[in-house]
């Protein structure tokens, strides 16, 4: 989806924030964002000790930042607990019955939690976690629903200080057994299942299918969201309700170190196994207040709505942590947004008065094409703010989010960042930066965002290269999970001391910075990022596969749709009910998201004399039919033509 640099500078559309809007906002004209921004890099222990203060501590850092690169510890000799921040802070307030979470069940059902309710949940579950023996620092994996028990399980981890991991619902068996081993992890916490699309997803059963291979779990805590029948394994599992009958609703929050793990979020890099991205608790808890409260311009009276699920970083950030921080009240949803169909989002955006809703480029294209009718039908004026996230947004899905959404009287805040960065990074600020449809404009408060040439210097306007954070700031990655190594290795060996995002991306006159996309092995399918190598290894996997090879292609509602070659070992046919087959095994292996849109069987893949394959030209196949430049390194030029001809077939 994402264009290239020629056709971005024509894009002359731009939209400032409304005066109305400005007025309200936090900060309200660009000379105070810019002496903010540049006090926040010329002195960031004094910006960041300021919007620091305004959490919950038990005992004040000594000193504001630790800078070894690439390590960083901030608050340093602080201590909190993150969920006295989120919770308790509230409770001395008139946010005390306040709606901290509405939330809408699939099949209809909503769910209203209070502050004080929130509270008195967590308190419950982190009592029955002690009861399990599960202590500050076991690392937990958490594979739920979106329910709010999934928010309750993780406040309960932070406030007994065990670390979370979070699984997406949506994961295989196998992804969790993976993280299950990596992390070391001696509990999950679950539930029977979960509604998507009118089904109920058996979330238990991936659970107990995955035990099967890891013996290090000794406690499986289940709650019951479907009622369905499931099995449970004496002296492991049990029932969060009736736990919850015999344990206390009382819990004093113990203070951690600003340092102490808050969790272990998994994600895709250019190698086969995911990455165990590390981050830890007052530094990361600054980034998502400060950003939610600047970026989403959070007040007492929004009804603030994302739709990501809590097995993102996005659900942890802006679901869970930044939004209680500041006290909010947000809605919360199980399930697709086209169920029953795709009116679904519109009918909540109107039957709650959203005022503040953060998505998906992907979930706007597939609203495009569903219709305008759908959004029609229904009164979005509460809305005052929207923003995007997960990959570049195509200007035409902008302009209708702009129009169609936001009324035209909606600022769009289109925030880049990552599962590394922890919070938002580059974003408009919504009653301040002029927006254009397809960048993400102007560095957050206290990032050093710079683009660098392959010499590590700074590009000119509408240059390309690598985007680069060359600062620290609060709420980075602290490492990759007992991988330093690779942590060194993936973001801080392209520049000295400075941060790799693994992005393209240009600046333009303005200082506007404007995403190209990835720059490694990586896929963004809907706003999900995927290794190729991920998706090769699982091919590889079945019984027939000799070698496979994985490509992105664009696709129109996906953003990168995923494109296989597959060379078969002696004695196997190809058909098409082996190339479903495939297809299926990846979905079960990985997940849904990473089943192939296309498998080519080849009888060889084209690869240089000494045997890499060559990625650039099975992307330029896809993209183009056609291959261009250099061919001469090519072990056997034939292959091409096979490919050729398997690909036009296809089409
Ligand atoms: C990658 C990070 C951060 C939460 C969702 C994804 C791409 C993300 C944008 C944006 C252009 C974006 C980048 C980045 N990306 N937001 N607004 N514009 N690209 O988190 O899975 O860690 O993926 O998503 O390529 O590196 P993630």
């Amino acid at each position: 989806m994402s264009k290239n640099i020629e056709t971005h500078l024509h894009e002359k559309r731009i939209f400032k924030p409304s005066k109305e809007f400005s007025k309200q906002a936090r900060i309200s004209s660009m000379a105070e964002y810019k002496a903010l921004y540049q006090e926040s890099i010329d002195k960031p222990s004094t910006f960041w000790a300021r919007e620091a203060k305004e959490l919950s501590w038990q005992k004040k850092w000594t000193k504001v930042l630790n800078w070894k690169a690439p390590f960083a510890e901030w608050f340093v000799g602080g201590k909190l607990n993150v969920s006295e921040s989120c919770l308790d802070q509230h409770l001395s307030t008139h946010r005390r019955n306040k709606a901290a979470i509405i939330w809408e069940g699939e099949p209809g059902e909503t769910r209203t939690l209070t502050y004080l309710q929130l509270h008195r949940e967590v308190c419950i579950f982190s009592n029955i976690l002690l009861k399990q023996g599960i202590k500050a620092k076991d690392r937990v994996i958490i594979y739920m629903p979106m329910v709010p028990e999934a928010a309750v399980a993780m406040l309960a981890c932070a406030r007994i200080g065990a670390v979370h991991s979070v699984v997406f619902g949506g994961f295989s068996a196998d992804s969790i057994a993976d993280r299950i081993e990596d992390s070391g992890a001696t509990a999950v916490i679950t539930a029977d299942g979960g509604y998507r699309r009118g089904k109920v997803v058996p979330l238990k059963d991936s659970v107990d299918a995955a035990l099967e291979k890891q013996s290090g779990v000794k406690t499986v805590i289940v709650h019951q969201r479907t009622g369905g029948k499931i099995a449970m394994k004496k002296g492991r599992d049990v029932y969060w309700h009736e736990e919850a009958a015999q344990v206390s609703s009382v819990h004093e929050a113990k203070a951690f170190d600003s340092e102490h793990p808050l969790f272990i979020l998994y994600t895709s890099g250019s190698t086969g196994k995911p990455k165990g991205i590390l981050h830890s608790s007052a530094g990361y808890l600054t980034g998502a207040y400060t950003t939610c409260k600047y970026i989403f311009d959070m007040r007492d009276d929004d009804v603030y709505w994302c739709t990501a699920d809590v097995g993102w970083i996005t659900g942890h950030t802006y679901i869970v942590y930044g939004p209680l921080a500041n006290g909010v009240t947000q809605v919360m949803y199980e399930g697709a947004p086209n169920y029953p169909d795709f009116g679904r989002f519109w009918d909540m955006v109107e039957r709650h008065k959203v005022s503040i809703f953060y998505t998906a480029p992907t979930a706007i294209r597939a609203f495009i094409k569903a219709g305008d009718h759908f959004p029609e039908k229904h009164d979005l004026s509460s809305l005052r703010l929207l923003g995007t996230v997960g990959e570049p947004i195509n200007p035409e899905a902008w302009m209708w989010y702009h129009e169609k959404i936001g009324g035209e009287r909606c600022p769009i805040v289109d925030t880049w960042w990552q599962t590394e960065t922890g919070a938002i990074m580059i974003s408009p600020l919504p009653g301040v930066t002029p927006t254009i449809p397809g960048t993400a404009t102007l560095p957050f408060f206290g990032v050093d965002a710079a683009i660098l040439d392959e010499n590590g210097n700074e590009c000119g306007p509408n240059e390309g290269g690598k985007l680069v954070i060359r600062k620290p700031w609060p709420s980075m990655t602290r490492t990759i999970y007992k991988d330093k190594a690779r942590f060194r290795k993936t973001y801080w060996k392209d520049y000295e001391g400075k941060y790799t995002a693994g992005d393209g991306a240009f600046r333009d006159r303005k200082g506007n910075f404007w995403i190209v996309g990835r720059l490694d092995d990586v896929l963004n399918v809907s706003g999900h990022r995927l290794g190729t190598a991920e998706v090769e290894s699982a091919l590889v996997e079945h019984n027939s596969v000799a070698e496979a090879a994985v490509v992105g292609r664009p696709h129109e509602i996906k953003g990168q749709g995923i494109v296989a070659f597959v060379t078969l070992k002696e004695g196997v046919l190809d058909s098409p009910e082996l190339n479903q087959e495939l297809r299926t095994h990846v979905a079960q292996a990985i997940g849904a998201i990473a089943r192939p849109d296309e498998i080519h069987f080849a009888p060889a893949l084209p690869k240089t004399r000494s045997g890499k394959i060559m990625r650039r030209l099975l992307k330029e196949l896809v993209s183009s039919g056609k291959v261009s430049g250099n061919i001469t390194t090519l072990e056997d030029v034939q292959v091409i033509e096979a490919l050729q001809k398997s690909i036009a077939q296809a089409n």
